[in-house]
């Protein structure tokens, strides 16, 4: 929705030493390019079919995390640095994960929140967990 998103996500990723998959939608090339001021080439997956793409991920062994404020989700504090390959799953700014990705997750983190809103920015909570994942944090 909002397209600085992507770009800012690819930074954090770049910064982490993680890639990007995205959707085939028209308007991901520019909103990867608006937010993303990096000069060197990044890694990112261009997935013609998101959900195919992860339960094939999954299947091959990758730990499917979903970001998601949700009643069985662990506190971001306690989650692990990542061990093995894992695709942290983000949900649109307006309806969250999709219920056919939420069937694919293994599990999910969440951000604790003790502000008046409901959420925080995708980016913004993709790039807490991403820094988690990796260890740097
Ligand atoms: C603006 S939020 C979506 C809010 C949406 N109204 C909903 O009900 O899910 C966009 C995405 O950012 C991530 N997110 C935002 N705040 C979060 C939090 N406190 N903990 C974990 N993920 C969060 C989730 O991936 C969420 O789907």
């Amino acid at each position: 929705m909002h397209g600085v998103n992507l770009g800012t996500l690819l930074r954090t990723c770049d910064a982490v030493g993680a890639c990007l998959a995205v959707p085939p939608f028209r308007w991901v090339d520019e909103a990867l390019a608006r937010g993303n001021t990096l000069r060197q080439p990044t890694c990112v997956h261009r997935v013609s079919d998101p959900i195919r793409w992860l339960a094939g991920e999954r299947a091959a062994g990758s730990h499917v995390l979903g970001v998601e404020l949700a009643d069985e989700a662990i506190r971001l504090g306690d989650l692990p640095a990542a061990r093995r390959r894992t695709v942290a799953v983000l949900g649109h700014e307006a309806t969250g994960i999709p219920p056919d990705a939420v069937d694919l997750l293994d599990s999910c983190v969440e951000i604790p929140m003790v502000g008046t809103g409901t959420s925080l920015n995708v980016a913004v909570a993709g790039s807490l967990v991403l820094y988690r994942l990796a260890g740097l944090l």
